[in-house]
């Protein structure tokens, strides 16, 4: 095994392994350190098998839907082992895919916990002992951890973070309470809620999704209260502790009153925080930026043979972030010009519909001093949403009143994580709203619903009536 490498990557998740390779690609002397098992949380636990969960129990509405077609599916059940062992399987084919390809390009793969020592130097802890090895170049991928908030009861017997749910045997509730409105805390709401769990949501802020567009928030607090799932808002928890029907009691302030609800599980999704812990020797530290490991545009700390990429810096926690941060943090240390276009970030979240975003929404826009015009079209007048019996939803476009550009786009709706990307090169590339509409979407398709959404920002939309008119 070489022991003096180019570059060594520390952390193999989406961030860690793509940078790797594409080091690697390049002709780069590659080690990629890993402590846990390949592909990091995004893989092992996190978005892969969440999605994989979210695939599968979504059926189960489905299947209920189904009925309006003809179809009934009578004594239909869910086999908690099979759920679970279908999730682990995707989760290890994948990660072998990974080790594939870091071995085929040949990146040395180090099983270990990495200490950096100092610029050029790196301590691997293995079972077997330690190994120093010497590297030009030190890329830290190491993702993120569950954020803990200060709650008491939080060590108790079925209180869990999405890692606890997310490895091993799928945990069954009869009542989960979820602390935190966010992306996880939906995500998990709508998988538990799928299979039949009772679901409240309690989330300190004003609203779910407090960073998102209000009116998508809005909307997904409609859907989901209309899944029965029970949303508190301004609302913090207190403490839990044990008794009450299901084993937990949750006590918490919702605007100024105190409450309690029981529980069965309580998850705790509040937010997630930089995993650097033990990574650096006492005698060397980059500067920081809170809790965040601080880089310049190029992703260099402020020692100068280190970089850092994904969770660990400030910025938003996406994977397929962290894999562009990857690539270009990597073209950047060899004097390459960035391959990716950073500014232009979609996010989404798998709920039923989807929900998916880029660029500014219009309060941003506006706050940011653009005059600017809205487009959206309602969903439920597009064919392939009523032909799959999709739920209601919307696409809404953000131009710049000025020139038309597109500044951003909010999604949802069926498939709105896989027709985002559209949007996404329309902002990078500068279109205009009347650049989207040129363009000929096939029928009946989800996209469609795009042409409209441009279309509408000169009241032009086809499928949409016309405001103010009476029909007879
Ligand atoms: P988050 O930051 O998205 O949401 C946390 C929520 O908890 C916020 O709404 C916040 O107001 C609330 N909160 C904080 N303290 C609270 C308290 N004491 N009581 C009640 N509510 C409280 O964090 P989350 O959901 O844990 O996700 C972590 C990161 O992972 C996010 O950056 C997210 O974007 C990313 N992620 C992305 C996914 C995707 O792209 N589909 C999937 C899962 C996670």
């Amino acid at each position: 095994m070489q022991e003096n490498y180019e570059l060594i990557v520390i952390g193999s998740g989406p961030g860690g392994y793509v940078a790797a390779i594409k080091a690697a690609k390049l002709g780069k002397r590659t080690a990629i350190i890993e402590k846990r098992d390949i592909g990091g949380t995004c893989l092992n636990r996190g978005c892969i098998p969440t999605k994989t969960l979210i695939h599968t129990t979504h059926y189960l509405q489905k299947a209920k839907v189904m009925e309006q077609a003809g179809i009934s599916f009578t004594d239909i059940k869910l086999d908690y082992d099979k759920l679970g062992q279908r999730k682990d399987e995707v989760v290890s084919k994948i990660r072998v895919g990974i080790e594939g390809l870091l071995k085929a390009n040949g990146v040395t793969i180090y099983q270990g916990s990495a200490k950096i020592v100092d610029n050029n130097r790196i301590c691997v802890k293995t079972e077997d002992g330690e190994t120093e090895i010497k590297t030009e170049n030190i890329l830290i991928a190491t993702g993120s951890i569950p954020a803990m908030p200060n709650i008491e009861g939080l060590g108790l017997n079925n209180v869990v973070t999405s890692d606890d749910l997310l490895t091993g045997e799928i945990k069954q509730f009869k009542k989960l309470l979820i602390i935190g409105g966010g992306v996880i805390g939906l995500e998990f709401a709508s998988i538990y809620n799928d299979m039949g769990c009772e679901v409240e949501i309690i989330e300190a802020m004003d609203r779910i999704l407090p960073n998102m567009d209000q009116e998508i928030s809005r909307s997904i607090a409609m859907g989901f209260r209309r899944k029965g799932i029970t949303i508190h808002t301004k609302a913090k928890v207190d403490k839990i502790i044990e008794g009450g029907s299901f084993g937990l009691i949750c006590e918490y302030t919702e605007k100024d009153t105190r409450k309690t609800v029981d529980a069965q599980g309580v998850l705790v999704s509040v937010g997630r925080r930089p995993n650097i812990e033990g990574l650096f020797d006492e005698n060397i530290r980059p500067k920081m930026d809170g809790y965040h490991i601080k880089v310049d545009d190029d992703f260099r700390t402020s020692i100068p043979t280190i970089y850092a990429i994904g969770d660990v810096i400030p910025g938003r926690q996406l994977a397929h972030l962290a894999s562009a941060q990857g690539i270009v943090a990597v073209e950047r240390i060899y004097d390459k010009s960035p391959s990716i276009d950073l500014d232009v970030i979609p996010s989404c979240i798998y709920i039923d519909p989807e929900v998916a975003s880029v660029g500014l929404d219009e309060k941003e826009a506006i706050n940011l001093g653009y005059q600017v015009k809205v487009g959206k079209y309602p969903m439920l007048g597009n064919s392939k949403t009523l032909l799959s019996m999709g739920e209601r939803g919307f696409i809404k476009l953000v131009c710049d009143e000025t020139d038309g550009r597109l500044l951003g786009a909010e999604l949802l709706c069926e498939r709105a994580t896989d027709i985002i990307g559209e949007l996404a090169m329309a902002i990078s590339k500068k279109f205009t709203y009347k650049d989207i509409a040129t363009i000929i979407r096939p029928h009946p398709t989800y996209e469609e619903g795009i042409t409209e959404a441009a279309q509408d920002i000169e009241k032009e939309a086809i499928h949409m009536m016309p405001k103010n008119v009476l029909l007879k």
